[in-house]
């Protein structure tokens, strides 16, 4: 799970040392730190919002912190969040908790895996973003989750989601064992630092990102290391899965992250046939 300079750290066995996925603890707050701004797509969800939804539901699985949801209740619109990490839910709560009471009522969150999950409604808009489909393990995670979205769409539904094109160099700034930092002085007796650092397994179209912080406080050290899994599927995998779907793909649209990121959204929709 860890490599490099983080597996030599953790082997040392410091004091106050601790695990946590990404999405986990210490980490789910970091990952809000650093991902609140991020609004590549927003644009997009929002247009498809109001195209698909008007009146009606959204459903926005792996919603974190609630990042595209607060947007969307923001614009009127009705959400459900579905995550898996209870941590990331209550920072969602949270934030939740402290918006004016019409756009809080308009949010409702729920703890469930993405690729199977029972919700009681239908949706007329199903969202994925952040590329987080790459944090499944198999296409054939892929698959069901698309099983389990098709029933879950209200007719005429749309799915959207996004992912990383495999054959781009991913987070290049992480590349050639480079290790990134982020260090935030929270006063004299606060201080914390971050390193980050990304391994990746070209034959199997993988990547692990490890992190560790120290957080120094009255004091204390509490040393967090942090360790996450990602899957860049090959878009033949991707449109596979697909073509074995009752989805079609109704539009497709491509955004270039920092770091040169090069990320394709597709938006999905049932094909005539599956309605008869
Ligand atoms: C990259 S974050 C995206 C969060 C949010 N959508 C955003 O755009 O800021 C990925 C999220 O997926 C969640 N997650 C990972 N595996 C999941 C699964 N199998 N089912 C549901 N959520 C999952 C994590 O807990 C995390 O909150």
């Amino acid at each position: 799970m860890y490599f490099g300079v983080f597996q030599e750290l953790r082997k040392l066995n410091m004091p106050g040392s601790v695990d946590f996925d990404l999405y986990e603890g210490y980490y789910s707050e970091f990952y809000e730190a650093i991902t609140s701004r991020t609004d590549y797509d927003i644009a997009l969800i929002l247009e498809q919002a109001k195209q698909q939804a008007d009146g009606g539901k959204v459903l926005e699985l792996a919603c974190g912190s609630g990042r595209i949801l607060m947007h969307l209740a923001n614009r009127g619109f009705s959400v459900v969040g579905l995550d898996l990490s209870g941590d990331m839910l209550k920072i969602c709560r949270t934030k939740q908790a402290q918006l004016p009471a019409r756009l809080s009522s308009r949010i409702e969150v729920v703890q469930g895996d993405m690729t199977e999950f029972t919700l009681p409604e239908r949706y007329p808009l199903i969202v994925l973003s952040a590329t987080s489909i790459s944090l499944l393990r198999e296409i054939e995670d892929f698959k069901r989750m698309l099983e389990t979205v098709e029933r879950h769409l209200a007719p005429g539904g749309r799915f959207i989601f996004d992912y990383v094109l495999s054959n781009q160099s991913h987070n290049s700034e992480y590349r050639g064992g480079r290790i990134n930092s982020v260090t935030l002085n929270l006063g004299p007796d606060h201080k914390q630092f971050v390193l980050i650092g990304e391994e990746e397994n070209l034959q199997q179209q993988s990547a692990v990102m490890n992190f560790y912080a120290e957080v120094i406080q009255s004091g204390e050290t509490r040393r967090i290391f942090g360790s996450t899994f990602k899957k860049f599927f090959a878009e033949e995998d991707i449109m596979g899965a697909i073509a074995e779907s009752p989805f079609r793909i109704a539009e497709s649209r491509m955004y270039t992250l920092e770091g040169d990121e090069n990320v394709r959204c597709l938006i999905l929709e049932r094909g005539a046939e599956s309605y008869e």
